[in-house]
């Protein structure tokens, strides 16, 4: 039996550690050897690695794509995909997401893991549909968290409904790496037994806990794993590819990775890694294992929004506090696992509930929406009369939200023809509306133009997205 691999510090592994800002020059140095290494994908878009492109490195995302599939033509590629959120933090219209998801098969994306932060299966539809439709292998991933209503009962039962859709294999994406080892073998044991799909386990390394977790999983029969390169796993990220390299070539699974090319791809990536080290965008608290996550349920990228948000408000002395609110608005909004946007907007409103120093005097643009059903259908149902005292007797929807979004394609055309040279560079504006332009701008007009950073206090700032 052989476990396959999916390798992920091209996504993962630099979002995790490196705030997502790896260029596109460091990705392709090490592609060469990771094309021919024998993985059974390569993780290498979407997340927040599109935003962050056009934010902050001043690159296309789809030029990234392109290069990226020229340098490595062998091995399928894969991206993360928000359901109806595409890889932004609102709901996009139906012909919107179809688009999204033509121009990256177009462009080289094989494989599209496909996850809704509530487990609302309504909003995965339009990515699943149109995935199928363009030809892409279609992974539908099942958000994890624990609470009272995320049960084991509960994820067979999701994993029944995706397979029903369509999708070709399944994830289990544990972004706060809390999945304990006998929980994961039960989980995977109870998917295997009702689920003919393939099945893809996401972890992170954030608790210390993941190597166990992965190889209880192996035990149960999981398919395919997701690990990064050495220089970049461990701490928020994945686990080592090359260290389950050995541990499963010890445990008689063979993974056919070619250990030479990992050596010479990962001494290449230290290097870089060393420069952002030494630039400070990679914090070493961020390779330190964080137990204390396994109590409050916070996934590594969202501590570290909240670590900025508090030190920008002088609230560090209220850090403690802060986690342990997060729990208390998470229950209370019917225990949405914590991954982009949810983590942001649970975290704010925990930030908000300490520093007013009364539970929801003040409330998010955003958690009133979710509290509209504008997100999709809760976890757990909310209790009524806390969802009145914040948004009284207003209209709570409980259909899709997207089929109240009018198609908005050929109006972007319209509106932007003078600087979108195609259907690639609308899809970043359609998603990324200012950034997107003044990017455009300065790649096809060359208007001399100041970029700065945008580090805002929001929650739909990209920097601090949970993976
Ligand atoms: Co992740």
């Amino acid at each position: 039996m052989s476990v396959k691999i999916v390798e992920t510090s091209l996504r993962d592994g630099h979002q995790s550690l490196l705030a997502t800002r790896m260029t596109t020059k460091d990705i392709l140095s090490i592609l060469p050897e990771l094309d021919n290494a024998g993985f059974y994908a390569l993780e290498v878009w979407g997340g927040a690695t599109f935003d962050a492109c056009l934010r902050f490195l001043d690159e296309d995302p789809w030029d990234r794509l392109r290069e990226i599939k020229k340098l490595a033509p062998k091995t399928k590629l894969q991206m993360l995909f928000r359901g109806q959120n595409i890889l932004g933090y609102r709901h996009y219209p139906d012909d919107i997401v179809e688009k999204f998801v033509q121009k990256s098969i177009e462009n080289g994306i094989d494989i599209i893991r496909i996850f809704d932060a509530l487990n609302d299966v309504r909003n995965l539809k339009s990515a699943v549909d149109a995935t199928k439709k363009y030809g892409g292998h279609c992974q539908i991933a099942l958000s994890y968290t624990t609470s009272p209503v995320h049960t084991i009962d509960y994820y067979v039962n999701l994993a029944k409904e995706v397979e029903q859709m369509g999708a070709d294999s399944l994830c289990i994406k544990d972004m706060s790496g809390i999945l304990l080892p006998d929980d994961a073998y039960n989980l995977i044991k109870a998917l295997k037994e009702n689920s003919k799909l393939p099945i893809n386990l996401h972890g992170h390394a954030t608790a210390g806990i993941m190597q166990a977790t992965y190889l209880k999983a192996i035990e149960a029969g999981v398919d395919i794993i997701d690990t990064a390169l050495s220089p970049l796993s461990g701490g928020t990220s994945q686990v080592s590819t090359e260290s389950f390299y050995h541990i499963l070539r010890n445990t008689g699974n063979d993974t056919k990775l070619n250990i030479d090319l990992l050596k010479k791809a990962a001494e290449k990536l230290t290097v870089i890694k060393d420069q952002y080290l030494k630039s400070g965008t990679l914090n070493p608290k961020a390779l330190t294992p964080n137990p204390n996550i396994l109590e409050y349920q916070v996934p590594g990228g969202m501590l570290s929004n909240l670590m900025n948000q508090l030190k920008e408000q002088n609230q560090m002395h209220n850090y403690e506090k802060v986690l342990r609110e997060i729990p208390i608005v998470r229950k209370d909004l019917g225990y949405p696992p914590l991954v982009t946007p949810l983590s942001q907007m649970v975290g704010t409103q925990a930030v908000m509930n300490v520093i007013t120093e009364i539970r929801y005097k003040m409330v998010s643009k955003e958690i009133r929406e979710y509290l509209h059903g504008l997100y999709g259908k809760t976890p757990a149902e909310i209790d009524s009369k806390f969802r009145s005292e914040i948004i009284g007797d207003d209209e709570v929807i409980t259909h899709r939200p997207a089929d109240d979004l009018l198609p908005e394609f050929e109006n972007l055309k319209k509106k932007y023809q003078y600087i979108a040279k195609s259907d690639e560079a609308l899809l970043s504006i359609a998603l990324f509306e200012k950034v997107a332009l003044s990017f455009l701008e300065k790649k096809y007009q060359e208007k001399p133009k100041q970029r700065k950073e945008v580090f805002a206090f929001s929650v739909t700032v990209g920097n601090g997205d949970t993976k």
